[in-house]
């Protein structure tokens, strides 16, 4: 039987409408399209009409007995939300080294000494592909109650081939069986191995020759990514590998000046990344080329605050013109979280953004930064039925009454997946 929804009368529609073609710049981050009394009627999984109720209920008033009625009075409807930087699928956890933080060791300290990132990554490739699925869903479950209906997933804790590809394999399943989308993005230079520790050029050319050319022809991934730091990889190392990727078809994105100040945001610019993240260090002149070749700052204020640093300058991004999408960067090490909400609430309160600059960084800017502006980010006909609604009447709210989920119901592909803040199917994983 088709599916037919009709949510009614939000106290506020925030639609995003008229951004499916480029991502929003300057002032139009400001540019919510809010319908008050707004309703949206969706047939299979896409978004048939947008409207006020008034207009709406005369348009379909034939049809109502069809539909499932979701009552939004005094609600906050929005797109869903797309989070376009995690680490999804990774195992275990590093609550020691969060401790050891804390008393005064720094991140790239404990990753030079065999653990950051090589942890999780002797973790990961010690995990089966079941376990990986296991711990993944459970996380994804996490961020759809938290109203996420799609997300970008890295791979970057097998650095081997085999164990890159189980990484990617386990992002397809979790795609297949979980009701959020996933995005896959390729990212075998996240860390140098400690086998290639003292030959980091071969380890290169092991992912430019070996990696990307496999990944490519799997067709597991859309995105190549690669983590350019002083002690990781150098701009022409980075470079390399996402000029070889580009070749292969893998659209390039950066992991730019997150801990140092490092040319990252210059190179995105120059290899036409689609977007650059991070980017707390960011220098001026990188921020200006970004804006000039359009490359989206997605950013990642909840990696600042757990790793005790100061926040990407959001504010004078978005005012030099460069789109900025914003994302929990989900990983075990710098950012172990699945709470975009907080994220949204730090984007206001360390970076300087507005409430509505922030709904539009985590919807229509947020799925430009992973292609899909064309289908998702927006309340729009014909795109897909990606819908939040929330306990809270207006847009500010959500920002205003930080550090809760605000979250009533989630439409996920036309179909109703969270209701009440809770999941409505049963974890049997045989549900898309
Ligand atoms: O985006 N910076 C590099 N990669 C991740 C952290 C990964 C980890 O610590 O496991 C990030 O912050
Ligand atoms: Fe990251």
């Amino acid at each position: 039987m088709n599916n037919t929804v009709f949510i009614r009368n939000a106290h506020q529609l925030v639609t995003l409408e008229g951004g499916s073609d480029a991502p929003r710049v300057g002032k139009q981050m400001e540019e919510l399209h809010i319908i008050e009394n707004g309703s949206v009627w969706i047939e299979g999984r896409k978004i048939a009409a947008v409207g006020t109720d008034a207009e709406l209920l005369e348009k379909f008033s034939a049809r109502l007995h069809e539909a499932e009625i979701i009552d939004a009075t005094g609600k906050l409807v929005t797109p869903g939300f797309v989070d376009p930087h995690t680490h999804l699928v990774h195992a275990g956890t590093r609550e020691q080294e969060f401790n050891m933080r804390l008393q005064g060791a720094t991140y790239m300290e404990i990753m030079n000494a065999g653990g950051g990132i090589h942890s999780t990554t002797k973790a990961t490739r010690e995990a089966t592909h079941d376990q990986l699925f296991e711990e993944s869903y459970d996380r994804l479950n996490r961020f759809l109650k938290q109203g996420v209906t799609t997300i970008e997933a890295k791979s970057g804790y097998g650095l081997s081939l085999e164990h890159e590809i189980k990484q990617l394999e386990v992002a397809k399943q979790l795609n297949e069986y979980h009701p959020i989308d996933i995005v896959s993005t390729f990212m075998g230079a996240h860390a140098v191995p400690a086998e290639y520790k003292q030959d980091p050029d071969k380890f290169v050319d092991i992912v430019i020759k070996e990696m990307l050319p496999q990944v490519a022809i799997s067709g597991l991934a859309e995105f190549n990514d690669v983590f350019c730091e002083r002690g990781v990889f150098t701009p022409e190392q980075s470079k390399k590998i996402l000029e070889a990727g580009k070749n292969l078809g893998l659209l390039p994105k950066i992991h730019a000046d997150e801990i140092e100040p490092y040319s990252g945001a210059e190179l995105a610019a120059s290899v036409g990344a689609v977007s650059a993240d991070h980017l707390l260090k960011a220098s001026d002149q990188g921020i200006r080329q970004m804006a000039e070749a359009g490359v989206i700052a997605v950013l990642l204020p909840g990696t600042a605050f757990f790793l005790m640093a100061e926040s990407a300058n959001g504010r004078k991004m978005i005012d030099e013109g460069v789109a900025v999408a914003l994302s929990t960067d989900c990983n075990p090490g710098s950012s172990p979280t699945v709470s975009l909400p907080l994220i949204m609430n730090l984007g206001c309160l360390k970076m300087g953004m507005t409430p509505a600059e922030v709904l539009t960084a985590v919807s229509i800017n947020a799925a430009h930064a992973i292609k899909r502006g064309a289908t998702i980010g927006s309340i729009e006909t014909g795109k897909l039925a990606d819908i939040n609604i929330f306990n809270v009447p207006t847009y500010m709210h959500l920002q205003y009454m930080y550090g809760e989920n605000h979250i009533d119901t989630v439409i996920k592909n036309g179909k109703k997946v969270v209701s009440g803040g809770s999941l409505l199917w049963q974890d049997t994983h045989t549900l898309n």
